[in-house]
């Protein structure tokens, strides 16, 4: 719990910055782990059940594993006219995974959301951070092949 308590300790062991440790375990992790937050409850003396309801209430925050890569597939009505829903089944069935799920290896996340805010250029799917609109059936083989 060494990389855990240099989080801490960074935040001078202050409940009031609880959601910004967890941002940070997260960021160390890529998910919040439920030992991780057993010791920042017993640390910080924070009732466990209190760092759940924050760790469940905002969506930035995953309870399970995730991916190296993440993949966001837009089903806002814009996005699902133009097909998201085809492109959501190619990377299910590419990946062998249901959205929400993660690939075994640990290598993709795939989830969905329901705007972007950027409909205009829909269909879109976020991969790593990075927005790619117009979207087509046929770069689903390049973002997983990292070429998009
Ligand atoms: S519906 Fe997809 S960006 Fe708005």
């Amino acid at each position: 719990m060494k990389k855990v308590e240099n989080i801490l300790r960074e935040h001078r062991y202050q409940r009031s910055r609880i959601i910004q440790i967890l941002q940070d375990i997260h960021v160390q992790y890529n998910y919040l782990p439920a030992k991780v937050l057993k010791y920042v409850s017993k640390r910080l003396k924070v009732p466990l059940s209190k760092i759940y309801s924050l760790a469940t209430f905002y969506t930035a925050f995953s309870l399970k594993p995730r991916g190296k890569h993440l993949i966001t597939v837009c089903m806002g009505t814009a996005c699902h006219v133009r097909g998201a829903t085809a492109m959501l089944s190619e990377f299910e069935r590419r990946l062998c995974i249901k959205h929400g799920e993660t690939t075994r290896d640990l290598n993709y996340t795939l989830e969905t959301v329901n705007c972007l805010g950027c409909c205009a250029i829909g269909p879109i799917i976020v991969y790593d951070g990075k927005y790619i609109g117009e979207f087509k059936l046929k770069d689903v083989t390049k973002v997983l092949q990292g070429k998009l």
